[in-house]
């Protein structure tokens, strides 16, 4: 399974690079607000620090203006991924981008249906939004099954890149289904590596350790 890391904060994306965890970058304009920086600029930016695809959000509700702001996003580097809203619309410019060779990533999933349809546009990536489904009491992991599950019944070639990601428990479901990528903030990537009986056994050993009166160095 790919790890993105949702985020604009790029000190936060090169050192998860550093240690192996970034396999692409997912942005919205809700995180460029909180970034406090150009657009234009930070994409390019995270361009240069990541090979794998950057997804870079459109912002226009009409289909020929995605059209228009994809292209220009695209123009960014090569490994930008246009993002486009899950509407008629945005499923109108997805099918003309990715025509155009260009990669599509298909946002604001809540349902198979949307997701069955972003595949037959030909999206390179779906983005299933787990915590927001969470968040109205629905199952937002069922929805990443169900999609698995309609994907591989047509070989649809369409990744599924799961989205809205709060806690832990979110990102081992998604590998146990199957989701081709997780994207989560990096503080959500980091919490992987913790668990309290790592921190207890710590402690045990050390309290151990001491007693012995060795050095290693
Ligand atoms: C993904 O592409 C989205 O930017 C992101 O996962 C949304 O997460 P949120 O629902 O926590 O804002």
């Amino acid at each position: 399974m790919k790890f993105f890391v949702d985020t604009a904060d790029t000190g936060a994306i090169v050192e998860l690079r550093d240690l192996g965890m970034v396999d692409g970058v997912t942005t919205n304009p809700s995180l460029i607000m909180k970034s406090g920086r150009d657009m234009l600029a930070v994409i390019a930016e995270i361009c240069e620090i990541v090979d794998g695809p950057v997804s870079a959000e459109v912002v226009a509700l009409r289909a020929d203006d995605m059209i228009a702001e994809g292209r220009k996003l695209a123009e960014i580097a090569p490994n930008i991924a246009v993002k486009v809203p899950l509407t008629w619309d945005g499923l109108k410019a997805c099918r003309v981008l990715t025509g155009e060779g260009r990669m599509v990533n298909v946002t604001l999933c809540f349902s198979p249906n949307q997701a069955l349809l972003a595949a037959k546009a030909g999206a390179s990536f779906i983005s299933p939004f787990i915590g927001r489904l969470d968040d109205i009491h629905l199952d937002g992991m069922d929805l990443i099954q169900d999609i698995r599950e309609i994907y591989d019944n047509y070989a649809f070639q369409t990744q599924i890149l799961a989205a809205s990601i709060r806690s832990p428990n979110h990102v081992a479901e998604c590998a146990r289904i199957g989701a081709d990528v997780i994207t989560a903030p990096p503080e959500v990537i980091r919490s992987l590596a913790n668990h309290p009986l790592t921190e207890k056994g710590i402690a045990g050993f050390l309290a151990d350790w001491e007693k012995t009166g060795q050095k290693i160095l």
